[in-house]
């Protein structure tokens, strides 16, 4: 008999209990960033060494934290069940826990790519998470070497394969994101209606909580147990 299929869409809440500040809680890195002088490509174009500083540093910051409880069931869940994670987080903490079929929306910090043509393949490379970035390094087409990241303002080329997985899932589960993102936050639209939908996060979800989800009020670590004990 097919595994059934639980499809996460994870934010950055998931990762919080690791060490790693999420972006608009009371102490979220825009709180203390300006996101649009960091994370677009206008900020790179006019200050692209404060860019390069700030996400060498949360490279390096991924080296100093471990996954938590709440990464490492979804993996274990792929023992009875056919998993999909959809992140928008650029950590690899879902993989070092094992999870075995991750989609980043938003880049990946353990990655490289060019400052001409960030989406070609080739020009996309694993790079060792404590070697900074320096201006002058360059990608394999001589621009200038760049974080594979998605910046506010540019385009989210996964989308097509998420909406793709979202709609196959019996199960759906939403972790730690304030769904203010879009096109991310689209994808509870893309999840099957009438089956079982799940939200965990800590907040009050008032307003945001989608149509048809149940809100499990509590942070990842505890909010994964309540959940499997659902299923059972
Ligand atoms: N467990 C679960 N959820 C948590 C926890 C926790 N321990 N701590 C905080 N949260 C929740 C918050 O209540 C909030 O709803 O996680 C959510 C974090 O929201 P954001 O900081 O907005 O992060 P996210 O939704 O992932 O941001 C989306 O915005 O800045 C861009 O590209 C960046 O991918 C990011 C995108």
């Amino acid at each position: 008999m097919n595994k059934r299929h639980i499809v996460f869409l994870t934010g950055a809440g998931i990762s919080a209990e690791s060490g790693i500040p999420t972006f608009r809680d009371s102490n979220g890195m825009w709180g203390k960033y300006d996101a649009m002088k960091l994370a677009s490509i206008e900020g790179f174009r006019e200050n692209p060494q404060a860019v390069l500083d700030f996400y060498n540093a949360r490279r390096k910051n991924l080296l100093e934290v471990e996954p938590n409880h709440a990464h490492r069931v979804l993996a274990e869940l792929e023992n009875e069940y056919e998993v999909t994670i959809v992140t928008q987080n650029v950590d690899n903490l879902h993989e070092r826990a094992g999870s075995s079929r991750v989609i980043h929306l938003h880049g990946e910090l353990s990655k490289v790519t060019s400052s001409r043509n960030k989406l070609l393949p080739d020009n996309i490379k694993e790079y060792p998470l404590d070697v900074p970035i320096r201006l002058g390094d360059k990608a394999a087409d001589g621009s200038q070497l760049r974080p594979y990241i998605v910046w506010f303002g540019e385009y989210v080329d996964k989308m097509d394969e998420a909406e793709y997985w979202v709609k196959q899932a019996d199960i759906f589960v939403v972790i730690g994101t304030s769904l203010v993102v879009y096109p991310a936050a689209g994808l509870v639209d893309y999840a099957p209606k009438g089956i079982p939908k799940y939200l965990i996060d800590p907040n009050e979800m008032e307003g945001v909580l989608p149509l048809g989800f149940q809100h499990i009020k509590a942070k990842a670590v505890e909010g994964i147990d309540r959940l499997v004990k659902e299923f059972s």
